[in-house]
This record gives structure tokens, C-alpha cells and sequence, in this order.
């Protein structure tokens, strides 16, 4: 008897062990008798349950909660007046749009008897390790929807998405799909940040007040678009801090027409929907066809927008670029496109390729000019051959050349435009987006292929493909040079064409993954003219993006502090170019530009046949210097220091490297007023009991710093540099001794 009892009570014992151990190690739990989902990441926990009329209900996103703590059950309680019913204030994971929805739906759909109503309810779920799928069903119609939230354990971060599936005997119109909605928990006192501009413009950070009412950021343009970015964070309360307070951010993995929704309803509830911009959409899905949304990653963190960033960056090199999960540091590229534009020759590159070897260049990249009938922005797009007057023996001898001088050899193309006048245009005049019988909008005197249509996919990978096979090209700087128009697709049944949205978009994710697969070692850039398709969707298959076409190293600056909010710098494409030139022709020094391109990957674009013996002693030092510190700078904790945004005379940022060993200071100076000195600077990150000592970058190194100094020092006492005069910076690094 005493035996069996003493079994009993270790049995009990070890099932409450393995009940504990499992609840801590398990990133997503179920509790059966509440029905709440529970998602634990990195700090951040993420939870939600089934309520009692069966929809799926936010809970809980922010800070990780302790294990024990119990939010459940999901409750939908009374409507707030007759005209807010309880199915229209009561948030949901995926709203469908029925039941009195007055706010963003996450599914609206349209049946062929002209019902509209959707109302999604739980039906089961499926947890395996990291991913949670949950099916979803209208409580009288075949329409399913399958849920699916992964999430990352080391950052929180959560991506979500969803399938639906028309299981009805006639087809239905999807007209607005989401990825679903995050609910933020309820305060009156959230701010705001997302990203605008233009071309030669971009990546502006925005700042204000979440009101109530919808604040839409959006592309209605065919692609990502330089005037809104598909990310936003939203922070608690308005810090002034970077690196303090709490923010939920998140970013949209779509390079088509995308929409985000941030609103704030009439009982001060903040959600934010992303998905398929509904503008001009409809996907028409037959019986048994479905439709994906984009994955939609949201995340957490306690440590302000900076610490909003660098989980982000941190998630970006770990889970989405296609060398995840430590992609290789990006080498020293030299790109022609500022040097001759379109003017390119096998000899006038051999001298450019002589020149950048010398200054310690690793990747040489051929841009615009080298195929077809291409002298200028009018002809030649769509010939994808190699133009005989510019290269009589094909690109061979360049690539050998470029070898023979220690580099490897990349190459411009813009596989989704034709021109005109160009033999494939001739050729296919019905290949291009247009509405049949209306004028067909050019842009750059370009037009944009249909990559829907299986014909035109098959064209452009087999030409890359057969580009890629016949030389040895390890980099492609992949263009995209306008935005759409007439967005028609007339080989196929009216109601099928606005499906060119998502078709276009997933044939071009689908040749971008077949040439990675079939080219292992060919590396690619995203480039819409600057920074026009930057996302996360084509960050999965590229390596590094083109944040913009506007080089003038002082407006770099802002535009790469916008960049890093969503992006990490790892994959920023910064280049060197020409002064004057550019977008404001000022003046500025050969150290100064390189400066300011070293806060990203670092590249070279200036013609340097114009350059003097100084500046090429400069380049050398400085990308021998860059090579010291670009591990830390592209995959490091970055902190914005000082934002050059809004006007300001100075600004500085500081990359700290992943083991901690290493950091990179650089910091700017607009112009000196009134005689003031540079404003202290308070470095983050460091250990402050360890000793670092200093090492200048910049060749005019300042005297005035300690040589050796705790971490607390540098973070505390902080940094007097002596910048002043106009556009005036400066750099060094600091190395943790041992
Ligand atoms: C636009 C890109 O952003 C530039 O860098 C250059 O490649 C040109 N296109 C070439 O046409």
C-alpha cells in the first residue's frame, strides 16, 4: 500500500516536471479549458482564444507574461449601442466582413447570388514546434480559411498569413484579403511611425499621433513603391528616446499592390490589417481553388524604435535573406551607371576595372548599355543579347579581365520592361500590361511585361538563365523602372484579369527562386529605380536592395536613417559617387562621401578617371578601414544616435558588433551656428565594465579622445569630437580589450 502510494505521488511529481518543462519550452501552447492560444518569443508573448461564439479573439501582445498567468477565456460580450453590435466592436484575429463589421475585415468576399456575408468561425487547429495553423469556416458556407502564425524564438517576431479555399460548388470573388489584424492592447496615447517619398526621395520617417479613425499607407502601383513602405512600428506614449519604450511594429513580405490599415475605432481600440491592397482587386477562386495572402511579420519589444529596428535587422539576417542564417558579408562593389551611364565598352570598363582593383574593390558591375540596341533610355529593353559595337567578342573578355584583377563580375538587367523599340516588342506587342484598344502609357519610354502569363515567365527565365549559363556572372543588379498602367491582361476572361495583382508577383518570386536554385552562387539586388521594391517578400530572394537613385552623400543620410527603421543595413547598397553631382551638386569631401556610404555596404560609383592621386590614396585607406569594421556595420545592433531627419546639423549613428567586441562610430556635421560646439555624443551598447580601446577611421584623426576608456565612459561621460566648419565627419571604431 505505502509503495503504491509512494509511486502515485512520484508520478504526480514527474507530470507536473515535464507539465513545467514543456510549458517553458513550448513556443506555442494551448489550454484546452480556456481555449487560449499562447505564443511565446523571444521577450514577447502573443496570445489569443476562441471565444464563446466561436470567433478567434486577441488577448494579449507585448512583454512575455509569466507562464501561469491566465487571460481566458476570449469573451464577446454586449454591443456598445444599437449601432455598434457586438460582432463589430470585438476585435478578431480574421474578420470577415458580415455580422455588422464596420471596421478594416481581413476577407471580404462576394458569392454569386450576391450574398456578402462572411462570418468566420474556429473549426481546429494544428500545432507543430514553431507553427500554429488554425482553420477557420462561415458558419453557413464552404468558404475555409486556414491561419497560419510562425513565429521566431529568438526575436519574437511572428509572421502571419492565411489560405482560403473555396470549397463551394461555384466560384466566389475574394475582393479584399488580408494576412489578419494585430490589436494593439488599449491605450489612448500611441504614436505612429511609417515611411514615405519619392523617387530619388525615399524612405522619410513619419511620426504622429494615432487618431481615431484609418490611417491607410498603401501602393496602388503594381509594386512596393518608393512613397510608402510596407512597414510601420507604433510606439507607446512619445519617447523621446530611441532606445526606451514599448513598440509593436511590423512588416508586409509582398512586392505588388499592398495595403496597410492602422485605425483607431470609436471605443479607442488600434488595430492594424495588411494584406492585397483592395483597390482595383479581385481574385475570382473557383471550386477547390485557393488564394495565399502575403505573410504579414509583426513583433515587440521593450527597448523603443531603435530596439524595434535592430530586432527587425536581427530577424531580417536570421529568417528572411536568402543566405539566412548568416548571410556573407557583402563585398566592395564598383557599379559604372554614375561613371558612363549608358556609354559602356569593353575598353572604357577594362580602365574602370583597372582603377577599382587598386583601390581594394571586390565585385565589379557592369549597369545599363550592354545589350541590344541600347545607347539611350529609348530602345533596346527585351533584347537581351550582347550589343556587338560596344562588346565585338561577347562579355567574356571584361569578365576575364575583371578576374584577372582579383574580382568577380556582376551585371545590370531590368528582365520586366520592354521598350518599344525593341525586336521583342515587335515581336509581342500583346506581351505588355494594357487594356485592349487604349492607349498604352509609357514610362522612361518603357512598358511593363505581363509576367502573369506563362509565356512571358517562361521568356525571362530562360533568358537569364541562359545569360547566367554562358558567363561566368556572379551578381545581378536587377532593375524596375516604373510603376504600372492599364493594368489589363486581355488573354485571359474579364473576370479573371485583376488575378494579375497576385500572379504577376508570384511568377516573379517564382523565376527569382528557380535561377537562385539552378545558380547557387549568383547574388542579386533589388533596384526600382532607387528604392521602389524594398520589402520583405523580395528580400527573401535578394541579397541587398538600391535604397535610392539620389547619391549626394548628405541626403544618403536621411534616406539610410529612414532605410534602417525597417531595413538592416547589412543590405543597404551605398555608394561613392561623384561631387558635384547628384540631386543638389554641393561640394563635398572625398572622405565625407565615403563616410557616409560606409553606414551601409559600402560600393563605389564615381567615375574615376576623374579622380586625383588623393583620392585614391583616400579610397584605399578608407575601404581597407571599411573591411575592418563591415561584419559589425552590416550585422550588428545598430543605434541611431542623432537623426539627420527634419533639418538637423548633426547626426551620428554607432553599429555594435553581434559578439560585442567591436563598435563603429560616424558622425556629421551640416554646418557650425553661432559658434557652438559639436553636441556630446552618448555611445549605447557597450559593456561598461570592459575597456575599449580607440582606433580613428578618418585620416585626420582627432587628438582630443582617451585612447583606452571603460564602457562606462563612453556611455556615460560620453564623446566630444571636433567637428565644425560645413559637412564636415568623422569616424572610429573601438575594440574591447581582452
Ligand atoms: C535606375 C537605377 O536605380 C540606376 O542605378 C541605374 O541602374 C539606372 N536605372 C540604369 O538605367
Amino acid at each position: 500500500m505505502q509503495c503504491r502510494r509512494l509511486i502515485l505521488i512520484l508520478m504526480i511529481l514527474l507530470s507536473s516536471m515535464y507539465t513545467y518543462t514543456f510549458g517553458q519550452s513550448t513556443p506555442i501552447q494551448f489550454d484546452s479549458q480556456t481555449r487560449v492560444f499562447r505564443i511565446n518569443g523571444g521577450n514577447t508573448s502573443y496570445i489569443f482564444g476562441i471565444s464563446n461564439a466561436n470567433t478567434l479573439q486577441p488577448l494579449y501582445w507585448g512583454a512575455r507574461l509569466g507562464q501561469t498567468d491566465n487571460l481566458g477565456p476570449a469573451h464577446v460580450g454586449d454591443g456598445q449601442s444599437a449601432f455598434d453590435l457586438p460582432s463589430g466592436i470585438t476585435p478578431q484575429e480574421f474578420q470577415g466582413w458580415g455580422a455588422g463589421l464596420f471596421y478594416e475585415p481581413a476577407l471580404k468576399v462576394t458569392f454569386p447570388d450576391g450574398n456578402r456575408d462572411l462570418v468566420l468561425d474556429y473549426v481546429e487547429h494544428h500545432i507543430d514546434d514553431n507553427t500554429l495553423t488554425i482553420q477557420l469556416k462561415d458558419i453557413s458556407r464552404d468558404i475555409f480559411v486556414t491561419l497560419k502564425y510562425q513565429v521566431d524564438p529568438a526575436t519574437g517576431v511572428l509572421g502571419r498569413s492565411a489560405v482560403i479555399v473555396n470549397k463551394t460548388k461555384e466560384p466566389v470573388m475574394v475582393e479584399q484579403a488580408a494576412a489578419g489584424t494585430w490589436s494593439l492592447p488599449d491605450s489612448t496615447d500611441y504614436w505612429l511611425y511609417y515611411l514615405t517619398g519619392r523617387w530619388a526621395g525615399e524612405m522619410n520617417v513619419q511620426h504622429e499621433a494615432v487618431r481615431p479613425g484609418a490611417r491607410v499607407i498603401e501602393s496602388r502601383r503594381g509594386s512596393t513603391g518608393q512613397q510608402n513602405n510596407p512597414w510601420f512600428a507604433i510606439e507607446r506614449g512619445n519617447s523621446n528616446d530611441q532606445d526606451t519604450g514599448d513598440v509593436w511594429f511590423g512588416a508586409l513580405a509582398w512586392s505588388g499592390s499592398w495595403r496597410i490599415t492602422i485605425e483607431q475605432d470609436p471605443l479607442h481600440q488600434v488595430r492594424v490589417t495588411g494584406g492585397y491592397n483592395p483597390f482595383d482587386f479581385g481574385y475570382k477562386l473557383a471550386p477547390n481553388e485557393q488564394l495565399e495572402t502575403p505573410v504579414f511579420y509583426g513583433g515587440y519589444t521593450h527597448n523603443g524604435i531603435g530596439g524595434a529596428s535592430r530586432l527587425l535587422h536581427q530577424f531580417e539576417l536570421a529568417k528572411i535573406l536568402p543566405q539566412e542564417p548568416k548571410p556573407r558579408p557583402r563585398p566592395v562593389v564598383y557599379n559604372s551607371w554614375e561613371a558612363t551611364e549608358f556609354n559602356v565598352t569593353e575598353q572604357g570598363q577594362e580602365v574602370l576595372a583597372e582603377k577599382a582593383a587598386k583601390i581594394g574593390v571586390e565585385r565589379f558591375v557592369m549597369d545599363d548599355g550592354w545589350f541590344g540596341q541600347r545607347k539611350d533610355d529609348h530602345a533596346g529593353l527585351g533584347d537581351w543579347y550582347v550589343n556587338k559595337e560596344k562588346f565585338p567578342n561577347g562579355l567574356k573578355p571584361l569578365i576575364d579581365k575583371v578576374h584577372a584583377l582579383g574580382m568577380d563580375f556582376g551585371l545590370w538587367v531590368e528582365p520586366e520592361m520592354v521598350n518599344p523599340d525593341s525586336d521583342l516588342y515587335r515581336k509581342h506587342p500583346d506581351w505588355v500590361l494594357n487594356f485592349t484598344g487604349r492607349p498604352r502609357s509609357e514610362g522612361r519610354n518603357q512598358l511593363v511585361l505581363n509576367l502573369a502569363r506563362q509565356d512571358v515567365r517562361d521568356y525571362v527565365f530562360g533568358f537569364l538563365d541562359k545569360l547566367l549559363n554562358e558567363n561566368d556572372i556572379v551578381f545581378l543588379k536587377w532593375d524596375y523602372n516604373r510603376n504600372w498602367s492599364e493594368p489589363g491582361w486581355p488573354a485571359v476572361a474579364p473576370d479573371e484579369q485583376k488575378k494579375v495583382y497576385v500572379k504577376y508577383i508570384e511568377n516573379l518570386y517564382s523565376i527569382l527562386q528557380e535561377l537562385r536554385a539552378k545558380h547557387p552562387k549568383v547574388e542579386i539586388e533589388s533596384c526600382s529605380g532607387g528604392g521602389g521594391r524594398v520589402d520583405l517578400g523580395i528580400l527573401r530572394y535578394t541579397d541587398e536592395v538600391w535604397p535610392s537613385d539620389n547619391t549626394d552623400p548628405f541626403d544618403r543620410l536621411t534616406i539610410q536613417d529612414g532605410f534602417t527603421y525597417a531595413y538592416t543595413p547589412g543590405v543597404m547598397m551605398a555608394w561613392v559617387t561623384d561631387s558635384p553631382s547628384g540631386a543638389n551638386y554641393s561640394r563635398l569631401s572625398t572622405e565625407y562621401r565615403f563616410l557616409s556610404s560606409m553606414q551601409g555596404s559600402l560600393a563605389v560609383g564615381a567615375n574615376l578617371n576623374h579622380w586625383q592621386d588623393e583620392d585614391f590614396a583616400t579610397a584605399q585607406h578608407l575601404i581597407g578601414e571599411y573591411k575592418e569594421i563591415r561584419e559589425t556595420v552590416q550585422h550588428g545592433a545598430l543605434y541611431r544616435l542623432v537623426s539627420p531627419a527634419n533639418g538637423s546639423e548633426t547626426s551620428a549613428t554607432e553599429s555594435v558588433a553581434a559578439d560585442g567586441n567591436q563598435a563603429a562610430v560616424f558622425a556629421f556635421l551640416h554646418s557650425s551656428q553661432l559658434g557652438y560646439p559639436y553636441p556630446r555624443l552618448f555611445l549605447r551598447g557597450l559593456d561598461k565594465d570592459a575597456q575599449y580601446h580607440l582606433h580613428w577611421i578618418t585620416t585626420n584623426p582627432d587628438g582630443k579622445l582617451p585612447e583606452t576608456a571603460s564602457g562606462a565612459y563612453w556611455m556615460e561621460h560620453g564623446v566630444d569630437l571636433n567637428l565644425s566648419g560645413d559637412f564636415q565627419a568623422t569616424a572610429f571604431r573601438l575594440e574591447k580589450a581582452h
